[in-house]
């Protein structure tokens, strides 16, 4: 299949470093002229955008944190004038202010421009109906996936997230290709069509572009056996952009292809805080490229991978998908251990389905971690004791740690219509 690619999505190595290089600089400049926070990091750090003359040069420039975002609330960190401010977005966050970004009308462009890339290397084309089950509003992923389909030239149906029944409904009469929604949603969604006596197999839909939470490999197969479609992974970030900073092509499924035009990568070691070589763990920062209206500059995601060559795009460098988040670490009695780690055990059990709990609790003053999982409907009484014995045993055999399991009855666990928490945490009760 030949497909028109982006100028810069065919460019060598080589080329792309240059281009780069040229753009990190006007960033560093731009963001230290218009923006107060950096210049006094900067001049604090002893460093001055002219000290940049390569890209192994922006390793002396202070991170910036998602603490600088809050301390900055609302539009510190904007560096245009607010009349060419052409949207906002927030993310909520968990606790104290939102993060807060903005987008000129260049900037809403790009973005654009990055996600329509990224339904294309998914497999979707210009003329398929696309239907956007992420949130609209703040959050960035309904409308950052809207323009985006819109640009390539599909039909966007844009349902947003919420009344299962009738996203169900709308998928059997309107028949899109593409489905934009999370991972955890979209299972919400297959087990709504075999509730209403569908076969999700015999849906339109035939790519699935998840993201916005992490998923694993195991997860992917589930999705891809239960609705016949390809599932790729679709990364990104409101103080970045939003989604589209990186995606999975559907053709090799190893891992979001980082479109590094816009925005540049580099992995650190959270504890020491060094630039790691190439293929080694760690924290993911990025600086933008082209952004106007809030340059970003190292930016630490706090989620966890590591850069690899590409191979879809050759020019480009993929990450691998992000399991896990530095935030999102349970630390078990000296064990650590992310909630893919459980996923990915939970999905190889027979006998068990992919929705689950995790509830951390205190029971005789030691952390105690509880997996709440709900079985498949065909699982018998006496097959749910053997899969909780399998699950516990997999999990000390393979993670390190003792957990206890209850397995619960179909339909029991609470749902997500966006991102899913998968830790609850009691320790405090
Ligand atoms: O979640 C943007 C987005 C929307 C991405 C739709 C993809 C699809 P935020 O709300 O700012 O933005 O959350 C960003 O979500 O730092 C990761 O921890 C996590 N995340 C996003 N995509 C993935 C993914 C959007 N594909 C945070 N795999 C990021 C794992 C992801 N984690």
């Amino acid at each position: 299949m030949s497909i028109d690619l982006d100028a810069t999505e065919r460019m060598g190595a080589e080329e792309l470093r240059d281009l780069q290089l040229s753009r990190l600089q006007w960033t560093l400049r731009h963001a230290y002229d218009n923006v107060p926070f950096y210049r006094a990091s900067f001049d604090s750090a002893g460093v001055h955008p002219e000290d940049c003359r390569t890209l192994a040069d922006l390793a002396a420039f202070p991170f910036t944190t998602k603490h600088d975002l809050r301390d900055n609330y609302p539009f510190g960190m904007f560096a245009v004038p607010q009349s060419q401010v052409r949207r906002i977005h927030a993310s909520s966050g968990t606790t104290g202010k939102p993060t807060v970004v903005g987008y000129t009308e260049d900037d809403l462009d790009t973005w654009a421009g990055v996600v329509a890339r990224s339904i294309r290397a998914a497999g979707g084309r210009p003329g398929d109906k696309v239907h956007i089950a992420y949130g609209y509003g703040l959050f960035t992923g309904g409308l950052g996936a809207h323009y985006g389909a819109e640009k390539l030239g599909c039909t966007v149906i844009p349902v947003s997230g919420g009344m299962t029944a009738r996203q169900v409904q709308l998928i059997t009469d309107f028949r899109p290709e593409v489905i934009m929604v999370t991972p955890s949603y979209l299972l919400t969604l297959i087990d709504e069509f075999e509730r209403a006596g569908l076969d999700p197999r015999a849906s339109s839909l035939r790519v699935a572009i998840l993201g916005a939470e992490p998923w694993t490999d195991q997860m992917r197969t589930e999705i891809e056996q239960r609705l016949n479609v390809d599932a790729v992974d679709i990364y990104g970030l409101s103080e970045v952009m939003g989604p589209g900073v990186a995606q999975e092509c559907v053709e090799t499924k190893d891992g979001p292809h980082i479109w590094e035009d816009h925005f540049y990568p580099e992995v650190i070691d959270p504890v020491d805080e060094h630039v790691l070589p190439a293929g080694e763990r760690g924290e993911l920062l990025f600086t933008s490229l082209t952004k106007q209206a809030m340059p970003i500059i190292r930016y630490r995601t706090r989620d966890l991978t590591r850069l690899l060559p590409g191979t879809a795009r050759p020019g480009m460098r993929r990450m691998e998908k992000v399991t896990g988040r530095s935030d999102d670490m349970i630390i078990l009695r000296g064990v650590n251990l992310f909630p893919t780690q459980i996923e990915e055990i939970v999905l190889r059990t027979d006998g068990l389905a992919a929705h689950f709990q995790l509830v951390l609790s205190k029971k005789d003053r030691m952390d105690q971690l509880t997996v709440r999982v709900e079985a498949r409907a065909e699982t018998s009484a006496r097959q749910r004791d053997v899969a909780a014995a399998a699950l516990a045993g997999a999990v000390k055999d393979g993670v390190g740690v003792n957990v206890a399991v209850a397995v619960l009855d179909p339909d029991t666990l609470p749902r997500s219509v966006g991102k899913l928490q998968r830790v609850v945490d009691r320790r405090a009760e």
